[in-house]
């Protein structure tokens, strides 16, 4: 049984290779978001971008991604026809720079047009390579490291995320309406629809209020990963005052609350409001927002806005069986009516699952992206 040798190398290799999932289609948005950060010869990939990072670029990375899912580190690649060869590869890796004896990882393999197709064996095969490497492994107790060994023609990849809890838990979301949307979609939904921080924002529609909070955050300067922990942190070799003064670095950028822009919540679920506002307390941003218990038709923010020259309304609304069933089309009239009311210099962004929605507003809308949605395919339409 030969193999060919691993094309890694002992130590800490910098820089790192880092990989960062994303939701499909928004590839090139986190493309930009990695360039901003600094990192080097980003290459867009279908599903997620590629980038090195030495390790300031990668707590920056954890820190100050909002669209990733995850921020992975590639610890090595190597050909595999073998079975039995990936515990001697895999043990060669260097674990111990990341993880101490007695953690708990979980591994997820896959296999794609190779020789080893079985991905619970090689699952098994990780983990006694990385158990040879480090010693010992809980089997359960802590939130698990996540280990991803991909199998393509050959080739097994073998990647560890740093990040643990996916990216767009932020943290601050305890509380969540009836169909909450992801942080990371609420993001993109504010950058597809060219949302300008500092322009007033207004979500209708806004449930446990994700959209609102992650503009507030956004305007304020506060990074997508501020309030949570990160599994690098617990490494052997993190460099705790290197992470601290790139926090510190970030805490000089951010403004006072209520500084910045005007953001308008409302939504006719008093339960709803009550989670909104938990989350904004939690996430920093309470006295940003101004919250009302209301149907759209009476939303408070209409009488308020009148005399603003522009701003954004930007909500994903019911999607219908999910959330109220039934027939939404008068629904959609008067977000149609009540936008046409607005001074003309305000923007709408609707994140519909179906097309003749939208359409049944009368604006001039035009489709944007498509994004999956716990399941669901929605789209957003832009005015
Ligand atoms: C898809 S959810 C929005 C989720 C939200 N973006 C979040 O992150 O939690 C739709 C919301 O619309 C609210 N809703 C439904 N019909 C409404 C109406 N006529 N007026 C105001 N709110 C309504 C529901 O209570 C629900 O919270």
């Amino acid at each position: 049984m030969s193999e060919c040798g691993p094309n890694t190398t002992m130590g800490v290799p910098q820089p790192h290779t880092l990989f960062v999932p994303v939701s499909p289609g928004l590839e090139s948005l986190l493309f930009q978001e990695i360039r901003k950060i600094g990192g080097i010869r980003p290459k867009a990939l279908s599903g997620g971008v590629e980038y090195e990072a030495n390790d300031h670029i990668l707590y920056r990375s954890l820190l100050e991604i909002g669209l990733g899912l995850d921020v992975r580190l590639r610890l090595g690649r190597f050909t595999v026809r073998y079975l039995d060869a990936i515990v001697r590869m895999v043990a060669e890796l260097p674990w111990s720079h990341w993880l101490g004896a007695g953690q708990h990882v979980e591994i997820r393999a896959t296999s794609r047009r190779s020789k080893v197709m079985h991905t619970t064996a090689i699952e098994e095969r990780v983990h006694s390579g990385i158990r040879r490497a480090v010693g010992s492994l809980a089997s359960e107790n802590s939130e698990p490291w996540r280990v991803f060994a991909r199998m393509e023609r050959d080739q097994l990849e073998v990647s560890l995320s740093m990040a643990g809890l996916p990216l767009h838990q932020r943290g601050y979301r305890l509380a969540s309406g009836k169909a909450p949307l992801r942080e990371d979609l609420a993001l993109a939904l504010l950058s597809l629809s060219k949302w300008s921080a500092g322009s007033p924002l207004v979500d209708t529609f806004c449930g446990s209020g994700t959209i609102l909070i992650e503009a507030a955050r956004k305007a304020r300067g506060i990074p997508p990963g501020w309030d949570r922990t990160f599994h690098v942190e617990r490494a052997p070799i993190f460099d705790p005052m290197r992470w601290n003064s790139i926090r510190d670095r970030l805490r000089l950028h951010m403004a006072e609350e209520g500084a910045v822009g005007q953001f308008w919540g409302s939504d006719r679920d008093a339960g709803a409001i009550e989670s909104a506002r938990s989350n904004a307390e939690r996430a920093g941003v309470l006295p940003d927002l101004s919250l009302a218990v209301a149907p759209v038709g009476q939303a408070p923010c209409f009488h308020q806005l009148r005399e603003t020259p522009s701003g954004w309304w930007i909500s994903n609304p019911p999607y219908g069986d999910r959330v109220r069933g039934g027939n939404l089309r008068p629904l959609f009239q008067t977000i149609g009516r009540l936008f046409t009311e607005l001074p003309p210099g305000f923007h709408l962004g609707l994140l519909v699952e179906d097309a003749a929605l939208a359409h049944n507003t009368g604006v001039s809308l035009q489709s944007q992206l498509m994004l999956d949605h716990g399941g669901k395919k929605v789209r957003l339409y832009c005015s």
